[in-house]
């Protein structure tokens, strides 16, 4: 099937594209991205290298983009390397003032009409083609933005910036298209039409700076479905959001319809709040961030044509539950890629570990010899590096004061890791920590970084303990059972339904691909979807 001619016409025209477009929008078989190896010889590392090193030693200036301006504020924001604490990108963003949202929002609400109208095989085609186009020629730099900006190595990168992006975009453009072919019933000679418009308003996007994709998704996809939407990117994922943003322009994003605002977070989220074209709220990131978002939003109800529909996705306290039939050497694996992996900066990082004491010996002796050889240090300069440092002072200072605790407390022991250091970037060691007091507080709160704690329980207590896992943490993101035997397995399922969103078995807490395993959680959590 082609695209009809009329799609690509008038302003909407892709730019630089005066052909027929090359791939069908309807019935478009999409298929995972395929993840690069980065093999030493390889095309894409070759690439990648470049990409590295024409960033070297530069600052990137990025503007804030408000009603297809490029407008520059006095005050400017640095986004540092994190594992040099050097500047990566500047922005014109400190001093972004609300006056400059609500001119974006006015220059949003107008072009909402007409972006409202085309067609949905129009929308989706931006984002084919900017799949396309993250996957070909601007691969290299996002990925290169994504590890010197937020530190990531290159397969957490790869995955992220690369990967996970193209298949949001892919998979979402291909749903939307399938959507419209949802139809109620004709009966009695009449026939019913389902529309599928936009939200009448603005919808705000604010991300966090862990995943690239992330940024792209909660901007792009309402877009794509006829909305208008303020993106709010994070200080420290700056550049390669920007890099996004172009390529979604370059690929035909008319202007106005994603505004890019890198505003200070109150800042942003007081304008948007008190605008009566307020829509929606699509957010990742902190609980008490969106909370007061929510009741800024409840305050100024009376204010809004809409009631503003609300998303959030709010990070997790993500288990590991190891039964005594646990296959050791799965645990041991993807614990250490679970807890460790970027840093335990993601939202599904697991973070507390629950082991049957017949095991843990086994399982600590292994767990601290593979913890012997993990590298933490510069992933451009060095590709087997583990992980990097975490993202910013705030960060850095959150995980010291649990490393100090866990030494200054008696119910705490550090088995490894346990220091820090900030003297050239924020550098966390991989921290294992055991606990005889599963109610310790750093069994339930949320620690965002390279550290794991672990409960070791008596054997025939596991039921006990399917229970403490379920009320022990306010968070119900993802987590993890590991057993061989079925009837344990089919209990914790049970006990912990409401425990997790994303839930595994066998299988670390944290990996979920677009399409296989669709994402979100519960609780405090929040849900990623709306
Ligand atoms: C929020 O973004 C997700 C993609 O992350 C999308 O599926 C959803 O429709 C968006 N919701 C709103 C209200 O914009
Ligand atoms: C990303 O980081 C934020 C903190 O900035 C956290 O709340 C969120 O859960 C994380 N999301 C993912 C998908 O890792
Ligand atoms: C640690 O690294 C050494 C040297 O590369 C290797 O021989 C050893 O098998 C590694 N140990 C583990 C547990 O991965």
């Amino acid at each position: 099937e082609k695209l009809p001619h009329s799609l690509l016409s008038g302003s909407w025209r892709t730019r630089g594209e005066d052909s027929e477009p090359t791939f069908p929008c309807a019935a478009v078989e999409v298929k995972n991205e395929p993840i690069l190896g980065f093999k030493e010889g390889s095309a894409e590392r070759a690439e990648l290298l470049k990409a590295l090193d024409g960033l070297k030693g530069t600052t990137e200036e990025i503007p804030c983009v408000v009603g297809d301006e490029h407008v520059w504020t006095k005050d400017v924001r640095y986004q540092l390397s994190v594992s040099h604490r050097m500047s990566a990108a500047r922005g014109s963003s400190a001093d972004i003032k609300s006056a400059l949202i609500n001119k974006a929002i006015l220059a949003s609400v107008a072009a909402r009409k007409e972006w409202d109208l085309k067609p949905v095989q129009d929308r989706a085609q931006i984002l084919f083609k900017a799949a396309d186009v993250i996957s070909g020629p601007k691969r290299a730099e996002i990925l290169a933005k994504t590890m010197i900006g937020q530190g990531k190595t290159v397969v957490q990168a790869e995955i992220d910036a690369a990967a996970e992006l193209i298949d949001f975009f892919r998979f979402n453009a291909k749903h939307a298209v399938e959507l419209e072919k949802t139809q109620p019933l004709d009966a009695d000679g009449s026939t019913n039409t389902m529309l599928y418009r936009g939200l009448e308003g603005f919808v705000a996007a604010v991300a966090p700076f862990n995943f690239t994709a992330i940024g792209g998704n909660l901007a792009g996809t309402p877009a794509l479905m006829g909305n208008v939407v303020l993106w709010k990117p994070s200080d420290t994922a700056m550049s390669a959001s920007y890099a996004v943003y172009k390529v979604l322009r370059e690929s035909g994003l008319p202007p106005n319809i994603v505004q890019f605002l890198p505003a200070d977070g109150p800042v942003f989220g007081d304008a948007v709040t008190s605008s009566q074209h307020l829509a929606g709220i699509n957010f990742t990131g902190s609980v008490p961030t969106f909370k007061r978002l929510w009741k800024q939003v409840a305050q100024n109800l009376d204010t809004y044509k809409n009631f503003p529909r609300l998303a959030g996705e709010c990070g997790g306290k993500n288990f590991h539950f190891v039964h005594k039939s646990a296959d050791v050497e799965s645990v041991v694996k993807g614990t250490i890629r679970s807890a460790f992996e970027y840093g335990g900066q993601k939202c599904s990082a697991c973070s507390r570990m629950y082991v049957a004491d017949s095991v843990w010996p086994q399982i600590k002796q292994q767990l601290l010899a593979i913890h012997k050889n993990i590298t933490v240090g510069d992933p451009v300069e060095d590709f087997s590096t583990f992980f990097s440092a975490v993202i910013d002072e705030k960060s850095f200072a959150r995980n010291k004061r649990w490393l100090d605790l866990a030494k200054s407390s008696p119910n705490l022991k550090v088995i490894a890791g346990g220091n820090c250091d900030d003297s050239k970037g924020y550098f966390v060691e991989p921290t294992i920590i055991e606990t005889t007091d599963p109610q310790e507080a750093i069994m339930h709160e949320e620690i965002f970084g390279p550290v794991l704690s672990v409960y070791v329980y008596p054997e025939n207590k596991y039921k006990e303990v399917l229970h403490l896992i379920d009320n022990t943490s306010p968070y119900a993101l993802t987590g993890a059972v590991f057993a061989q035997d079925q009837t344990v397995i089919d209990e914790a399922a049970k006990v912990l339904r409401n425990a997790a969103g994303n839930y595994y078995v066998n299988d670390k807490s944290t990996g979920s691909i677009v399409a296989q395993q669709p994402f979100g959680g519960a609780r405090a959590s929040g849900k990623s979807l709306l």
